[in-house]
């Protein structure tokens, strides 16, 4: 039988793609549910063409008509509750930014499954989400909804790197991996000085080398900001200490990421770079479903290379990495002041060397303290988005 999913961020990249993979698989997955921003139109169109009754806006449409047999609610907790409703058995989350926290504890709450793209969900909020995913493991092995051996699958990642290391894993025991290595596309700026960055434009920013993404986490691959909350995205999903996951820059973007293991052996996963990959993969698991995409051709690629990451021309990353080791509400401070940063750039209010002095602003300012609640970490966002707007330069 379909699995009924709820797409939220329907419009942007991630949602169209997933929207591709049910196109192309409609006896296996059946979308009963969509949330976007502005789009409106787009999202009406999409209900159309899949017959989904069930809309959420995060703003008041304008200049739509609603069409018949389709229910439409605003705001970001009808967001958030189109995740309980009886239909939905895994929610594909591709909001943006810390946003999309509130979707993701609640679809684990709800006990569905959760495959996830808004990173900063688990960025932000790692410590509440992760044991709620733990719950929702042990309930589905329980109920025999997950494989007998290998990940119970509550909490699927959609980064394509984090999908990589999931695959890698299968079959290993957790004691035997030494070190998880995050690999990088460098991005636009790759091998720039600090003082030939002075003068970037959101536009140079904008034109990402191998990935067609929405504009803050192409803005945060830029500056490898995208890479430091990937960092911590694997520290909460794979139970990682920090000093045993490196970043590694693979300018082909061809290896998605690698596990190293206790005797030297490394796996590598590799692939078109396709998000439909990644996302099929989320949704089928444990099962394969024909590629969206064509394979790899290894004669056609050429070279791998590989280089250390710059921290000191792109700062974001170091920062990003320290709050993930200092932990506590830091992680949630760190972002928010990002999310504020990089609009502002987009916006031209802000310069691109301005965003890490604004993140590491913030940070600086920050009185860290342990996770206890959503709420708490939704006011330290709101604290730091402030501070934030005060450290634009
Ligand atoms: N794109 C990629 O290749 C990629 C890869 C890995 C991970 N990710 C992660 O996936 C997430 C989404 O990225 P993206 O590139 O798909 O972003 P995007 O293209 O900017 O799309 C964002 C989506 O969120 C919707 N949205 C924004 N604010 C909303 C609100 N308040 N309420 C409801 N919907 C809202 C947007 O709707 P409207 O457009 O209608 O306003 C749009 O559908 C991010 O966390 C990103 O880091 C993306």
């Amino acid at each position: 039988m379909a699995r009924g999913i709820a797409i939220l961020g329907s419009t942007g990249s991630i949602g169209t793609q997933t929207l591709d993979v049910a196109r192309r698989h409609p006896d296996k997955v059946k979308v009963v549910a969509l949330a976007a921003g502005r789009r409106a139109s787009e999202a009406l169109a999409q209900a159309q063409e899949f017959g989904v009754r069930y809309i959420a806006f995060g703003q008041e449409p304008s200049n739509v008509e609603v069409p018949a047999g389709v229910e439409v609610a605003v705001g970001a907790q009808a967001v958030a509750d189109l995740v309980k409703l009886p239909e939905v058995d895994v929610v594909v989350n591709a909001l943006v930014g810390a946003a999309g926290l509130r979707a993701s504890y609640e679809t684990l709450r709800a006990g569905k499954v959760l495959a996830l793209a808004n990173k900063e969900s688990l960025v932000v909020g790692g410590d509440l989400i992760m044991p709620l995913a733990a719950q929702v493991d042990e309930q589905r092995r329980a109920a025999g909804l997950a494989p007998a051996h290998g990940p119970a699958g509550a909490l699927m990642p959609i980064d394509s790197e984090h999908g990589a290391i999931y695959q890698c894993l299968i079959g290993e025991s957790a004691r035997e991996v030494a070190r998880l290595w995050v690999t990088a596309s460098g991005g636009p700026f790759r091998g720039r000085s600090r003082a030939e960055l002075s003068d970037i434009t959101a536009a140079q920013a904008l034109a990402h080398p191998t990935w067609n993404m929405g504009p803050k986490i192409t803005i945060d691959s830029s500056t490898l900001m995208n890479k430091g909350l990937e960092v911590i995205e694997a520290h909460h999903l794979f139970s990682m200490p920090y000093d045993r996951i490196s970043v590694v820059v693979q300018p082909q973007s061809a290896i998605h990421s690698m596990v190293e293991f206790s005797d030297g052996s490394v796996k590598a996963h590799l692939g078109t770079t396709d998000m439909r990959i990644p996302i099929q993969y989320a949704l089928s698991y444990p099962e394969r479903w024909d590629a969206p995409v064509q394979p790899l051709d290894f004669t056609a690629l050429g070279s791998l290379e590989f280089a250390a990451p710059d921290t000191d021309t792109f700062r974001c990353l170091a920062l990003a990495r320290a709050a993930g080791e200092r932990g506590g509400t830091l992680p949630c401070a760190m972002n928010a002041a990002n999310e504020v940063a990089v609009a502002a750039f987009l916006a031209g209010e802000g310069s691109y060397l301005g965003i890490a002095e604004c993140v590491e602003a913030v940070m600086e300012a920050h009185g860290v303290q342990a996770v206890e609640s959503i709420d708490q970490l939704l006011e330290v966002d709101a604290w730091a988005r402030a501070e934030a707007r005060e450290n634009i330069r």
